[in-house]
């Protein structure tokens, strides 16, 4: 489609859907949503002068995995997104599928500057790929430069996701890739310019660092230094679920190791949150050193066919924004402490399960210490039941109406939980593990609480959130 007519299609598309998107009792209060149609994975994270610049896949004229194109939102403090105008739309040749997931950096003049997938589709089934940048025009939009990378040889056309950063001396970039023979893998590319690459070769994949057999393709890589060690964040597709291990359709998690410019040698791979919904996370360091991370609170493919937000024109929303550090070597994550600016009043528990309160969780934070066991309910659909050594999400399904569970192993530590209308993300043991889940409560849910046995206590921290 021509940019004119996509363009005038996507103004339609925004007067005629926008409101009641907004109207929507399940649109999230704070958390990041595309005004009407379907969100997908976050692009492009960066602070750039003095401003967040998130991107996020947008089909902005339906609520289909079609149309993807970047929408562009910025921000000084994280919580508070003004939207930009639309960054890539599909309209050349080399992109006709859609302008894919990829990342920002400031290029050696510091300009903002795109690189992303053209994804290409054949009428008889095959596709190719290609690298492409695009560069800040100085008036809120981009202008293309076209591809600058098409596919290596012995890969297939699932060749996406470029993930570009400078390590001080020169260009690196991570692409998620699948071979021919249908092994997911991580290459990576070295620059000298960003429209100049040379692959280096696979840092990670099935077969490889001892992993054994592990998945047909990984999308989405970000590989990154925190603290001594690197950190290879992507998402392996192809993963039979094991015990209450890798129970989504797709998963996404972390390896640590180290990394010479060249080769990363790695550990084992752990899931990144073990909820129902979380994909593609990217991260970014911003100007106070921190490494930040969005994730999307959706799943290809998984759940999508009958989320109540269709009947109001829109799918799909952001995780909060987090922040990455260790803890005795293990990746754990935290929401950021700008979201302390949005909490009001507190409120204070302390006793047994069956005298909680009904508080109001519409738009909350929870701190909780749990003792012994019990089940803690939001809403009538989603249950967060306490045992020793263990966590277990369980909800109701919205499209089966059946009950289904994610579990995390917990040390007893603290647990955080932020609820936002139609999402919970929950931080367990300080953030050592994450279970994040979309759920559609009816209106004005409460907490509510159940003992489980003798010595089933709750001591819990409770605000409303609002911006
Ligand atoms: C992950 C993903 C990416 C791709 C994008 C397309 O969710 O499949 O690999 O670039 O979404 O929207």
């Amino acid at each position: 489609m021509k940019e004119s007519q996509f363009l005038n299609q996507i103004v339609r598309s925004l007067l005629a859907g926008q409101l009641k998107a907004a109207a929507d009792p399940h649109r999230p209060r704070w958390h990041l949503a595309a005004p009407v149609g379907l969100l997908n994975d976050p692009n492009g994270f960066i602070e750039h002068d003095g401003r967040y610049h998130l991107f996020y896949q947008w089909n902005p004229l339906g609520c289909e995995h079609r149309n993807k194109g970047w929408g562009h939102v910025t921000s000084t403090d994280l919580l508070h997104w003004q939207h930009e105008p639309v960054a890539l739309l599909p309209t050349e040749a080399y992109e006709s599928h859609g302008c894919y997931s990829g990342s920002a950096v400031s290029d050696e003049q510091g300009r903002l500057t795109l690189i992303y997938t053209g994804n290409v589709k054949y009428p008889d089934g095959s596709r190719t790929a290609y690298q492409c940048l695009a560069r800040a025009d100085g008036e809120g939009g981009f202008a293309k430069l076209g591809p600058v990378l098409d596919l290596p040889a012995g890969y297939s056309g699932h060749v996406r996701d470029p993930k570009a950063w400078h390590d001080g001396r020169r260009w690196l970039m991570v692409l998620g890739a699948r071979t021919l023979d249908d092994r997911g893998e991580v290459l990576l590319y070295r620059g000298d310019t960003l429209d100049a690459w040379t692959l280096v070769g696979p840092i990670a994949g099935s077969g490889r660092g001892g992993l054994g057999e592990f998945g047909y393709m990984w999308e989405c890589p970000d590989l990154f230094p925190l603290g001594d060690r690197h950190v290879l964040i992507s998402c392996p597709q192809g993963i039979a679920p094991q015990g209450e291990d890798y129970r989504n359709l797709y998963q996404c998690g972390w390896l640590v190791g180290d990394f010479d410019g060249t080769h990363f040698a790695h550990g084992a791979f752990h899931e990144l949150d073990r909820g129902f919904e979380f994909y593609a996370p990217q991260t970014t360091q911003d100007s106070q050193g921190r490494r930040l991370l969005f994730g999307w609170l959706g799943l290809p493919e998984e759940n999508e066919i009958s989320q109540p937000t269709l009947e109001h024109g829109w799918i799909h929303q952001m995780s909060c924004p987090r922040e990455l550090f260790w803890q005795d070597e293990w990746l754990c994550q935290r929401p950021v402490a700008e979201l302390g600016a949005l909490k009001g009043e507190q409120t204070r528990f302390e006793g047994a399960p069956d005298e909680l309160p009904a508080l109001a969780i519409d738009s909350a934070w929870l701190d909780l210490v749990l003792c012994g066991e019990g089940r803690l309910g939001f809403g009538a659909v989603v249950e967060l039941v306490w045992q020793p050594g263990r966590l277990v999400l369980r909800r109701q399904n919205w499209q089966s109406g059946e009950w289904e569970a994610r579990s995390a192993p917990w040390l007893g530590g603290k647990i955080t939980v932020l609820c936002d209308r139609s999402s919970l993300e929950c931080f367990v043991d300080g953030g050592r593990q994450s279970l994040s889940t979309r759920y559609f409560p009816g209106e004005n849910p409460v907490l509510s609480a159940r003992c489980g046995g003798d010595g089933s206590k709750i001591c819990l921290d409770h605000w409303p959130l609002a911006t």
